[in-house]
């Protein structure tokens, strides 16, 4: 792991910092794979950051820090999926999410679950595969009326769990 990358505890102080973060990692990084109106759809959940925060601090949620300052997160919802997972633009490709990743990964096998899987973006695909997701379907999901595309994804944790043969004929 990078070393000055510094993970803990989501906080309900974060929910505003995090909102930020959230919307510039949509409209920067995702911006080559959906539209204007696909990103506005995405980030609308961030319009009410008291929401926003109540959903993080409902799940299991950590915070990257550099310098001790929040430049990703990451939550998971029940045990064994991701919810979300997004980084500062300034630092992407610098191990952030790999961090968040290999903590949540280890934290939901400490928690019983046999594997982890996540409706990965389809900006976030390569870094999941590289990880050991395996895709397992499409999606298309509708946003307040706004369709996006997304791919479930799937990684065994525990040797006895095997993943599923990803699909050949995604749909
Ligand atoms: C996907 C995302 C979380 C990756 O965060 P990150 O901190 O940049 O990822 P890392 O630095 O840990 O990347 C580790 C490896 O994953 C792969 N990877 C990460 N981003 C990638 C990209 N955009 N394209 C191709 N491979 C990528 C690379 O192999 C990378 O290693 P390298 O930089 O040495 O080549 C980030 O781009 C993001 O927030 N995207 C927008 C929001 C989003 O789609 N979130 C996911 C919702 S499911």
């Amino acid at each position: 792991m990078n070393p000055s990358i510094g993970l803990r505890p989501y906080l309900p102080q974060d929910a505003s910092t995090l909102v930020a973060i959230f919307i510039a990692s949509v409209e920067e990084l995702a911006a080559e794979d959906y539209s204007v109106d696909q990103i506005a759809a995405w980030t609308a959940p961030a319009d009410d950051a008291a929401q926003f925060g109540a959903r993080l601090a409902g799940q299991l949620t950590l915070v990257a820090t550099f310098n001790g300052e929040p430049v990703g997160f990451a939550s998971c919802k029940g045990v064994d999926q991701i919810d979300m997972l997004y980084v500062q633009p300034l630092v992407a490709r610098q191990g952030v999410a790999s961090a968040l990743c290999d903590a949540l990964e280890k934290l939901a096998l400490a928690r019983g679950a046999k594997h982890l899987s996540v409706d990965a973006s389809d900006c976030a695909e390569p870094f999941f595969l590289q990880r050991g997701y395996s895709a397992q379907r499409r999606n298309t999901v509708d946003l307040q009326g706004v369709w996006l595309g997304n791919t479930t994804m799937r990684k065994p944790l525990a040797a006895n769990d095997p993943a599923p043969p990803a699909s050949s004929t995604l749909q």
